[in-house]
């Protein structure tokens, strides 16, 4: 029996390697998926696996297809879950899932693994992309299974099978990151009458420590796509990180919420999306230049479903699908260039030009204009407004039959 475990090289999953060879009597291969986390994370992680006795560690770089393929295409339906989380860690796990099912299938294996706990959303993303594309494979979950509770329970467990492991028992918070964010719940955020301490931020600067001096940011798009930053070209990726370091430094990005889980449960995070905060704020403003009234109501309600399709796991459905042709057509006249001022913990619009334009200066103008006639609203109006005039006339007659 072979298993592929969703690996990190954090506790969790170190104990699930020894732990799934003696319930599950089954050989253990770990896979890494490199989706633009801290690096520090990957440094030594194949000497892990194996120390904790994997049979073998494959990490496959996905940073740029993430980006490209997910990031990007979520990015252009407006998907904000519940209003405000730009969905980070909702966003990787099909990417993720979808290797690590490849993977398994390459090397003939049975069963598939996760670290997720019982209790959350993410255990609902990673088995649901399984479902969709090896239903045949089995799926283990030991949050679900064993009767460990706690990183102490982890840590004796390791120490009983002569496993090296540098966790400690009072780790905090547990976070999540990849190119687009970082999360973190946990600890006190467990309280949600407790203001996060500064230790739970590790991306951005505190908005009162941001510099005194705003900085402006330049982004040219195709057809909702971002092509270039402050004139230069980059790859998707190299994109993202490139604003996700300047708006950082800017304070952008932060966001503390509770939230409503997929089973029912709320919880809180305070989440870190520096470069997303700013992408985002750019492309809704080119929209703003190049959707017509009908066609930006549209697009913001393919956002709110893709919102529950992407929190909810469910990217590998035909929904899925039909939301992002949505998206994708609305995309093809959204070009131009945004220029974003960041300041103390603020992405703010400043600039928008666009090739596509709908903005006409000539009809807006509050000075004299020559392509207007005023007359022509009389019309309009009554007529908008006729179905209210026939109620008010209906009720000043008096409800005759
Ligand atoms: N609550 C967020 C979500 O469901 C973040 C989850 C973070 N996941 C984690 N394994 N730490 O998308
Ligand atoms: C987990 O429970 O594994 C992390 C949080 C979540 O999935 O919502």
């Amino acid at each position: 029996n072979k298993v592929v475990l969703a690996y990190s090289g954090g506790l969790d999953t170190s104990a699930i390697i020894p732990w799934l060879k003696e319930q599950h009597d089954c050989e253990v291969i770990a896979f890494v998926a490199d989706v633009g986390q801290d690096p520090e994370e990957l440094v030594g992680v194949e000497e892990k696996a194996l120390a904790s006795g994997a049979s073998s560690c494959h990490v496959v770089d996905l940073k740029e297809a993430f980006v490209a393929d997910y990031v990007n295409p979520i990015l252009k339906t407006g998907a904000i879950y519940e209003g405000t989380y730009l969905l980070g860690t909702s966003m990787a796990r099909p990417i993720i899932a979808k290797a690590q099912v490849e993977l398994a299938l390459k090397l003939g294996a049975d069963a598939v693994s996760h670290g997720c706990t019982g209790k959350g959303n993410d255990q609902v993303r990673f088995e649901s992309t399984y479902a969709a594309l090896a239903p045949q494979l089995e799926v283990i979950a030991p949050w679900r299974e064993w009767t460990m509770k706690s990183r102490t329970d982890l840590l004796n467990y390791l120490a009983s099978k002569n496993i090296p492991t540098t966790a400690s028992a009072e780790k905090i918070y547990s976070r999540d990151a990849n190119a687009w964010h970082i999360s973190h719940e946990g600890g006190e955020l467990e309280d949600p009458y407790c203001e996060p301490s500064d230790q739970v931020w590790t991306w951005t600067v505190s908005p009162e420590q941001a510099p005194d001096e705003a900085q402006y940011v330049t982004l040219s798009f195709e057809q909702g796509v971002l092509k270039a930053v402050d004139g230069e070209t980059m790859t998707p990726y190299n994109a993202l990180s490139y604003l996700n370091d300047v708006a950082a430094k800017h304070g952008v990005g932060r966001i503390d919420i509770v939230e409503n889980r997929l089973v029912g449960m709320k919880s809180r995070g305070c989440y870190e999306t520096p470069g997303g905060t700013v992408l985002n704020a750019a492309l809704r403003g080119l929209e703003t230049m190049v959707l017509d009234k009908a066609s930006f109501k549209f697009r913001e309600q393919v956002a709110l479903e893709f919102s529950h399709v992407i929190y909810d796991g469910r990217w590998f459905t035909p929904l899925s699908d039909a939301l992002l042709a949505a998206a994708e057509s609305l995309a093809q006249v959204v070009t131009g260039e945004i220029v974003v001022k960041l300041y103390k913990g603020h992405a703010t619009v400043v600039k928008r030009k666009s090739p596509n334009s709908l903005y006409s200066e000539a009809f807006s103008t509050f000075e004299e204009d020559e392509v207007y006639n005023q007359k022509h609203a009389e019309g309009f109006i009554r007529l908008f407004s006729l179905s209210s005039r026939i109620a008010a006339m209906h009720q000043a007659d008096g409800n005759k039959e």
